[in-house]
């Protein structure tokens, strides 16, 4: 079974092709941080301008690059939601295409269910097992019990994690996206130099907050004024990052506890989203599951970051169960993993 899949969400023009051996015959990413560097963040409009620019070329390659035709592939699956919905409707409208002109049958995805079942294209890992799913727009805590069934145990009730990097690293002067950069700045950085807080550590539930140790740092710069040099800036970005690690290591262990209750067999936690990329939390997060007794899933970056893969592969998934959907589906700007889930305290658009 061969399966087509293409990501346009965010801000990368994405085209993978999959089987169902998990072999990825092609994976085609286009980053468009160049063009949103200057804005210091992502722009909606010019986000769909450049998938409209770019998803046929990057379309074709990723066919290509695979050696093989549309008459070779089974179905093809896109992003249908959520995500930036210009950009959304450019993939999903190419996905609609090509299944129309080639007569296969469509698959519209969840972006966080890609995010979700990447861990079984890697790892081939059985349900159920627990997400943490850490990106610029998404922070939940998911326990993942089957495909298309999944059950939210925790979301962010302000910011993204990764949205909080980009802040930070904006307020600190250096630049975007600003994880990577966080994370480069605090290696030769004193963690123990600015005590901030630990967002959420030790509340009930499993919900996310960063705009406290946002609005922390901030009051730190100011203080600092003209101080701010170099190896400041560094010790900011190190006392920074092992904040939100304790913040997410305390939320996620909350999380094993309660899946636990309902899969007193789990074994393994999945981390995946832009932010899975940071060896900080991705130590923090090995730790915790050596105490807890399981086993750390963290798929390569390039994985772990958009892309058409992940996509290809949970169009896969739900195609193979029989799951193929009309062409007039619509695109869904929102599109909750566990629509039951009742909306979190406090929680803005982000939930
Ligand atoms: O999953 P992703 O590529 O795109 C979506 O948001 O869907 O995630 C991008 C986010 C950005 O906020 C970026 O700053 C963050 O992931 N990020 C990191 C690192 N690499 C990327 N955050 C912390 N440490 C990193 N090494
Ligand atoms: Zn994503």
């Amino acid at each position: 079974m061969i399966v087509l899949g293409i990501e346009t969400s965010c801000d990368e023009t994405a085209a993978a092709v999959v089987t169902d051996a998990r072999e990825i015959m092609s994976n085609v990413v286009l980053s468009q941080i160049e063009d949103h560097r200057p804005f210091g963040g992502i722009v909606p409009e010019v986000a769909a301008r450049a998938h409209l620019e770019h998803a046929d070329h990057v379309i074709g390659q990723a066919m290509k690059d695979a050696d093989i035709g549309f008459n070779d592939i089974d179905a093809v699956a896109a992003t249908t939601g959520p995500g930036l919905i210009g950009g959304v409707l450019v993939g999903a409208m190419s996905a609609k295409a090509i299944a129309l002109a080639a007569n296969k049958p469509f698959v519209a995805v969840n972006h966080l269910e890609g995010h979700a079942l990447t861990a079984r294209l890697t790892d081939d890992i059985a349900f159920p097992y627990l997400l943490l799913l850490v990106s610029g727009g998404h922070c939940q805590l998911l326990m993942c019990n089957g495909v298309g069934s999944y059950t939210r145990l925790g979301t962010t009730i302000d910011d993204a994690v990764g949205e909080a990097f980009d802040k930070t690293a904006k307020m600190l002067g250096l630049g975007y996206p600003g994880g990577p950069l966080i994370e480069q700045a605090a290696a030769t950085g004193d963690a123990t130099r600015f005590d901030f807080p630990r967002p959420m550590k030790g509340k009930p539930g499993c919900d996310f907050s960063f705009s406290g140790l946002k609005s922390s740092v901030r009051r730190a710069i100011e203080l600092l004024g003209d101080d701010l040099d170099a190896a400041t800036q560094s010790d900011v970005a190190a006392s920074f990052q092992v904040a939100v690690a304790d913040s997410l290591v305390s939320r996620t262990r909350k999380a094993i506890e309660t899946a636990k209750e309902s899969a007193p067999n789990l074994s393994h936690l999945v981390v995946a989203g832009g932010v899975a990329a940071n060896h900080a939390i991705g130590d923090a997060l090995r730790s915790l599951c050596t105490e807890t007794g399981l086993t750390l899933i963290q798929p390569a970056p390039a994985l772990c970051t958009d892309n058409g893969a992940m996509i290809a592969w949970a169009g896969l998934e739900r195609f193979r169960l029989g799951h193929t959907d009309p062409l007039d589906f619509k695109a869904r700007p929102r599109w909750p993993m566990d629509p039951d889930a009742p909306p979190a305290a406090f929680a803005g658009v982000k939930a």
